[in-house]
Order: structure tokens, then sequence, then C-alpha cells
């Protein structure tokens, strides 16, 4: 069986392709910062183990990669403190653990390496999250003539657990209007199940060596429109009151404030989550591996009304043909 090490295992999308990875058999290493807590997420998955590391360690990401055919790494954050091109938190995260990743792997002898970006990552980004997913892409593909690297570049992902119609229901559940800067960015949300398999059956696939795959799903919305259809679904639709940019980053740097992100349990949004949506989050690119991108109505409805255990009944119909009445457009 190969073992695989999945760096950034216990997120959002790391729960997804471990299951998939554990039903082909194959046996998972999980590095985490908080194995207690990574374990609650990955707690029913039988041949996953779980190891608390300090992967910006090099010895200790050596000893996580230890006996490993494959890595797959799947580290990302959010948000940083300020600085160019980018901040710290996005350089240590995307930039430098990448670099010392591929490192990592050339000293343990693993030869495969998959590396999650995102889609709309270029050096010239107007977001330092973007340009910094570009400078990772960059050290990963340095190592191409001695690793065989793939890189996967998801649009905004969906699914049970997503931090963004979620987020967009939960706003609306709370508040009395929805407050909106960028309404007319648009996106391609990319459903997580299709990101996991297209990211397990690029391992063995020889075609992918060396190359990037854009992951966007079946269709583009604006932002407006997918704010809409989280509060409908949530039964608590809100009017949504549109603002400039200049408001936008007023309310984006109130949402930075230590004090507002204590009282709401995290950071919600930055103003570079707000410069991020300056170009438009889509792709034209066919979805790889004859993957056919699940769309977003056929999943959404149940997670976002809270039948959370009903969730994934709608995915099982739409793929069997029997589709459950898709967003009329
Ligand atoms: N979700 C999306 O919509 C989306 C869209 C485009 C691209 N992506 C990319 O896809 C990848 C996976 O995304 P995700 O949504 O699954 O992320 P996630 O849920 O936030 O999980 C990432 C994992 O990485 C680990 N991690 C986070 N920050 C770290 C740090 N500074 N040092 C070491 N470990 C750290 C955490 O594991 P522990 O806490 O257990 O250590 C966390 O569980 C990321 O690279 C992300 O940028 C995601």
């Amino acid at each position: 069986m190969a073992r695989i090490c999945l760096i950034g295992g216990s997120g959002f999308l790391g729960r997804n392709i471990a299951e998939l990875l554990v039903r082909d058999q194959r046996v998972v290493v999980v590095p985490t910062r908080r194995r207690e807590r990574a374990k609650r997420n990955l707690i029913l998955l039988p041949t996953i183990d779980l190891i608390e590391a300090n992967i910006h360690d090099d010895a200790a990401l050596d000893r996580a990669l230890q006996g490993c055919e494959v890595v797959i790494n799947l580290v990302g954050v959010l948000h940083s403190p300020s600085a160019q091109p980018y901040g710290p938190a996005f350089a240590r995260a995307h930039v430098e653990l990448p670099d010392r990743i591929v490192r990592a792997c050339e000293r343990r002898g693993v030869r495969r390496l998959i590396h999650l970006s995102a889609l709309g990552a270029a050096p010239d980004a107007p977001s330092e999250y973007l340009r910094s997913k570009a400078a990772g892409e960059t050290a990963v593909l340095a190592a191409a003539g001695k690793l065989n690297v793939t890189i996967f570049r998801p649009s905004v992902v969906f699914g049970m657990d997503d931090q963004f119609l979620n987020l967009f229901a939960t706003m609306q559940r709370l508040l009395p209007v929805a407050v909106l800067a960028s309404g007319s960015a648009k996106f391609q949300p990319v459903f997580v199940e299709d990101v996991a398999r297209a990211v397990v059956a690029g391992i063995d696939n020889k075609e992918s060596f060396g190359k990037r795959y854009d992951l966007a799903g079946s269709k583009v919305y604006t932002l407006r429109e997918l704010v809409l259809y989280a509060g409908a679904m949530a039964k608590c639709p809100r009017p949504i009151i549109e603002v400039g940019q200049g408001l936008g980053m007023l309310q984006a740097l109130v949402m930075e404030l230590g004090i507002v992100k204590f009282v709401l349990g995290r950071q919600l949004m930055s103003r570079d989550n707000l410069r991020s949506m300056r170009i438009d989050n889509v792709s034209g690119a066919p979805f790889p591996f004859g993957i056919a991108p699940t769309p977003l109505e056929s999943v959404a409805p149940t997670y976002l009304t809270g039948v959370f255990a009903r969730s994934r009944y709608s995915t099982y119909r739409y793929r069997a043909g029997r589709s459950p009445g898709f967003m009329q457009r």
C-alpha cells in the first residue's frame, strides 16, 4: 500500500481527499499542529496515521515523510499581516513551506508531489494571497526536473463545512441586511468532492506531471448572486446593500481588528480578500481527468438549510441522474 503524506490534511479539502485515499486502501500520514482537534475531523477513517508535528521544522517534516511515496500539500492561510509583495504569514505558508517540502522530498527520495494553489494566482495579482500562491507555484515547478509535480488551482470551494456559502448564510441569519462590496465580482465555485477526486486521480496520472490544472465549477456567478442564493436557501433572505470600494475597505478593516476577531471567533474577511476580487475568479479550462463538475444547486441546498445528515443525498441523486430542482435561471 502506497503511503501518502497529506500535509494540511486535517482541513476542509484534506478530510475529503483523505476519505477517498482511505477508500483506495492507501495509508495516509497527516501531520497536524493539534492532534486532538484534527482527530475529530478524521476520526472515522481507518488507515490514517495522525501525527502531531511542526511542519515548519525540517527534522519534523523529514519524519512525517518517512516511508512515503507521495506528498500532497494542502496548507493555506487566508489572512496575514500586510507587506509587499505579500505578508509574512502568506510567505511562510505559501512560499517557504512548499520550497521546504520540495527539499524534504528530495532528501527523503519522494518522487511525487501534488500542490494545492488557487485560481487567479499570479505574480501581478491584486492581492497578497494570490501573489504568494504564485510564488509557491514557482517554487514547486522549479523542482519539476527532479520531482513529478502537479499543481491544482481551485476556484472557491463549496461543500458541507465550507467557509464560503455557509458564511453568507450565517451572516444573513445574524444580521438584518447584507452589506456587500464587489458584488459584481465573478466566481466559478467548485464542489469539494470534485476537487478531491481530481487530486486523487492525478496521483498516478503521468500525463499530469509538470502541469497545472484550474479546477472550476460548471457555472459562473456574481458574488451578489451567491449571497442571495445562500440567504434564500438558509431561509433568511436579506436585502443586499451594495457599497463602494471605500466603504468595503472600511468594513474589512473593522473585521481585521483584534476585538472583532475575538467576538466573531475568527477573522471573517480582510482588505486583501477584497483586493483579490478585483479580478474574476473564473477559468475557461475544462475540468481534468474526465470529471464533470457537480452543479452547486445539486449540493448546497441541503447543507444550507441545515439538514446536515441528508446533505450528501442530493449529490448522490445528481450523480444517479435524478437531479433535485437545480436553480432555474
Ligand atoms: N477552500 C477553498 O475555497 C480553497 C480555494 C482555493 C484554494 N484553496 C487552497 O486549498 C488548500 C486547502 O484548503 P482548505 O480549505 O482545505 O484549507 P483549511 O481547511 O484551512 O486547511 C488547511 C490545513 O493546513 C494546516 N495549516 C493551516 N495553516 C498552517 C500553518 N500556518 N502552518 C502549518 N499548517 C497549517 C491546518 O492543519 P492543522 O491545524 O491540523 O495543523 C489546516 O487544517 C489551501 O492551500 C488553500 O489555499 C482552498
